[in-house]
């Protein structure tokens, strides 16, 4: 495995006449990043993987100074996953003059973007970058982060970016609990009490498939969700997936999606519920 850093290492490393997958990952990796590098190896002759924390995607308030990081054992890790090349750039190399920046118009006013405003142009910034740089075949992402992959989708397609998008299904503790770099911010007690998130999302997957109403599908959620003790509701939505736009009759893809803030974390996690 190649560890780069600049813009001129990373064009070195990269191969000419082969197949690239990206993981785009901000470090502290777990089984979440490394099931995404599976399918990159698998479908691909090359794995590159980003390791980056990103600035502009956390809000003035928000972790980013207390974000979990541990290079060494991120590289460990990805060494023995198989990871090719592994780009570890700095702000300065990221962000030269921070003199343009991309903008999303539409998906950003729900679910995570409205709790975290500016989090998803951030996001949708540093992605182009690191596809413009990296040129990736395939890049891979988690359903994890739903509103995540549908803006990076919509994204792809309306600057018509030459790269396949690979949606990867969210990994989870025995628990249910998604598993996520964050989790470490969880007491003992709030991790056994997170797990009731995905009993929760699971019996609002049960019900739609019984055909209950959507808002009352929500109302269930939301009532069984308020239940864990010493955590708040950030949001609790049920939204057309991917558009993000409101529920209709011509929805074939639900994406229920929680947020829910426990002392020092705020977790995120979410089902699809397909039609039929
Ligand atoms: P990060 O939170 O490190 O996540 C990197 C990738 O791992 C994302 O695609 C995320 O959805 C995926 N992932 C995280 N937990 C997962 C889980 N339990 N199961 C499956 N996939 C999981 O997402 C980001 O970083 C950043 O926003 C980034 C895209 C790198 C841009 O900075």
């Amino acid at each position: 495995m190649r560890i780069v850093s600049t813009v001129e290492e990373l064009r070195s490393a990269l191969p000419t006449n082969q197949t690239i997958g990206f993981v785009p990952t901000m470090g502290y990796l777990h089984e979440g990043h490394m099931s995404l590098v599976e399918n990159a190896r698998r479908e691909n002759d090359v794995v590159v993987m980003s390791i980056f924390v990103n600035p502009t995607q956390f809000g003035p308030n928000e972790d980013l100074d207390r974000y979990p990081r541990d290079f060494e054992r991120d590289e460990k890790l990805a060494r023995e996953a198989g990871v090719d090349v592994l780009f570890y750039p700095t702000t300065e190399t990221m962000y030269p003059l921070d003199m343009a920046r991309v903008t999303v118009r539409h998906g950003a006013d729900v679910l995570c973007g409205a709790s975290r405003p500016g989090h998803f142009d951030g996001v949708l910034t540093i992605v182009s970058k690191l596809f413009n740089l990296v040129q990736p075949t395939r890049a891979y992402f988690g359903l994890k982060d739903a509103q995540q992959v549908a803006l990076i989708e919509g994204y792809v397609r309306d600057y018509f970016v030459p790269v396949e998008i690979r949606r990867c299904p969210i990994i989870r503790e025995e628990t249910g609990l998604a598993k996520s770099s964050r989790n470490v911010y969880l007491s003992d007690v709030e991790t056994v009490e997170a797990s009731r998130i995905f009993s929760a999302l699971t019996m609002a997957r049960e019900a739609l498939d019984a055909g209950q109403q959507v808002d009352e599908v929500k109302r269930q959620l939301t009532e069984r969700l308020n239940e864990i003790p010493n955590s708040q509701i950030d949001y609790v939505e049920l939204v057309d997936y991917p558009t993000l736009g409101a529920v209709s009759s011509d929805s074939t893809e639900l994406l229920l999606a929680v947020a829910i803030q426990f002392e020092r974390a705020r977790l995120i996690d979410n089902v699809i519920w397909k039609k039929g």
